[in-house]
């Protein structure tokens, strides 16, 4: 039996290498390898020396059985419905915490004490700006361009107005003010964004106001008449941007380290992550939600018809919003967002019709066999989008909120994956292509 493995030692305080081994027969030999076990006894098969040693990889579509990394930072348990942020609950976070509290955590690893709060609030709100120059950028965008188009190329953008940045080392000071510059302009990126497609004169970030209050002044207050934050819609922002924060090795998250793994700058990494998080399976599944809610109401609200729909093979149509990679029971953030919804329309008294098809099209599907039969519950981003309009952000930008609420995880997946020096990453592939074949001149073909 050939071992595929250094003598790993259980060391105290990092359980990864467990002592247990799995055994793999290839063409009559035996291999042991080893299993790496995490600190909530999930367990895998370390197979990094598979290939150097048996010529064999493995393949997995969509790696959907693979894991790309170890991370402290966000545990889910998709079969009972946990999600915890750094070792919290996100109910609990989501009930007491605020957004930057929770992009701390997530990004340094512990809950701030008073003084580091208001320190990183502190500077954070005193990078909302963005350069001047790059406020002309908007006049070139199309009247009705899509602000994740425009917010992928002005994230992009930023990484040449502060070139020290592209560095392949970085000092920790540099990342952490490359982290709080990113925090603090995206809120204005996107707020802009907005006003610009409007045609309205953009506003200003204002230091007196907190992470949430600042982006809706930018986005709802007009300089011709004074605006208040309603608190309800603050809160209700905060709450979505605490469930939105993190989701451990998501496609954008991996987009995030994949990209951040040949040390291009953080700026670009988070751009890359930008545009996976885009695509309608992603973070573009709850404008898609309430486009498909919009089409039930104006075809009469025949949920039914959207179900069959939905479970017909011959049309690539999915129930957005439903299912999940990784969640085979609800996502607990579709829970906290349902409650906060009823909560705010209740508070605004705003009747949305949308959430009276959203609750039936739920009802209909969870007792339907072929969403039970393939654990298919709503996703984050089902009631989402109500939340969104309740608090008057318009469709084509849920998917920006989205990106709004997950920077700080990305971050800290960045972070983490070069704070373990991790290599670049490179998969291996099966060729199916064409074997080797002579040029064949164009006369003769
Ligand atoms: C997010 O990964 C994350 O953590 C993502 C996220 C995060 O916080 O980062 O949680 C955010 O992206 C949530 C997901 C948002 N996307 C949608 O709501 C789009 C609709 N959902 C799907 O397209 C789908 O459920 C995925 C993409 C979310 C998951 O797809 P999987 O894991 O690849 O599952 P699959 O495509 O293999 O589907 C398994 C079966 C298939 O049927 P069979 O071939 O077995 O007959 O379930 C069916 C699918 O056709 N199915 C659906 C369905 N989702 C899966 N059928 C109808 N409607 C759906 N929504």
């Amino acid at each position: 039996m050939q071992m595929l493995y250094t003598d790993f030692k259980k060391t105290d305080n990092q359980p990864i290498h467990s002592m247990k081994k799995a055994t793999l027969n290839i063409e009559n030999q035996v291999y042991e390898l080893p299993v790496v076990e995490g600190t909530e006894k999930e367990k895998g098969i370390d197979i990094s020396r598979l290939r150097p040693e048996t010529g064999y990889i493995t393949l997995d579509s969509g790696y959907k059985s693979t894991g790309s990394t170890k991370s402290a930072i966000t545990f889910l348990n998709g079969e009972e419905g946990i999600l915890r942020y750094r070792g919290y609950p996100i109910e609990q976070l989501a009930k007491n915490s605020s957004f930057l509290e929770v992009a701390f955590l997530l990004i340094y690893g512990n809950l701030p004490s008073k003084e580091e709060l208001e320190k990183f609030v502190s500077k954070i709100t005193r990078h909302t700006l963005i350069h001047e120059d790059m406020k002309k950028f908007y006049e070139g965008y199309p009247a009705k361009a899509h602000p994740m188009g425009v917010l992928a190329s002005m994230i992009g953008a930023l990484s040449t107005f502060y070139p020290e940045s592209q560095k392949s080392e970085l000092e920790p000071e540099e990342v952490d003010v490359t982290i709080r510059r990113l925090i603090a302009k995206i809120s204005t990126i996107a707020a802009w964004s907005y006003k610009k497609s409007q045609g309205f004169p953009v506003m200003y970030p204002q230091n007196r106001l907190g992470y949430c209050d600042n982006f809706l002044h930018m986005m709802f207050a007009q300089p011709t008449e004074e605006y208040e934050v309603n608190p309800v819609i603050s809160e209700a922002l905060n709450t979505l941007l605490i469930l939105h924060a993190d989701h451990e090795q998501n496609c954008s998250a991996s987009t995030v380290r994949m990209a951040g793994s040949s040390h291009a700058s953080l700026y670009a990494a988070i751009s890359a992550g930008v545009c996976a998080l885009w695509g309608p399976l992603h973070g573009g599944a709850n404008q898609k939600v309430i486009e498909m809610l919009r089409q039930i109401r104006e075809e009469g609200s025949d949920v039914a018809k959207m179900i069959e729909k939905a479970k017909d093979k011959s049309s690539d149509f999915r129930l957005m919003g439903f299912g999940h990679r990784v969640y085979k029971n609800f996502d607990p953030r579709a829970n906290i967002i349902k409650a906060s919804t009823d909560s705010v329309l209740k508070e605004l008294g705003n009747n949305d019709s949308l959430l009276k098809i959203a609750t039936e099209l739920e009802e209909v599907a969870l007792s339907d066999d072929y969403f039970i039969e393939r654990n298919l519950y709503p996703n984050v981003d089902f009631y989402s989008g109500i939340l969104y309009r309740a608090i008057g952000i318009p469709t084509d930008m849920f998917t920006v909120m989205f990106a709004l609420g997950r920077l700080p995880g990305w971050i800290a997946q960045w972070k983490e994956m070069r704070d373990n020096r991790e290599p670049i990453s490179r998969p291996r592939q099966i060729y199916t292509g064409e074997n080797a074949r002579d040029y064949v001149s164009i006369e003769k073909r």
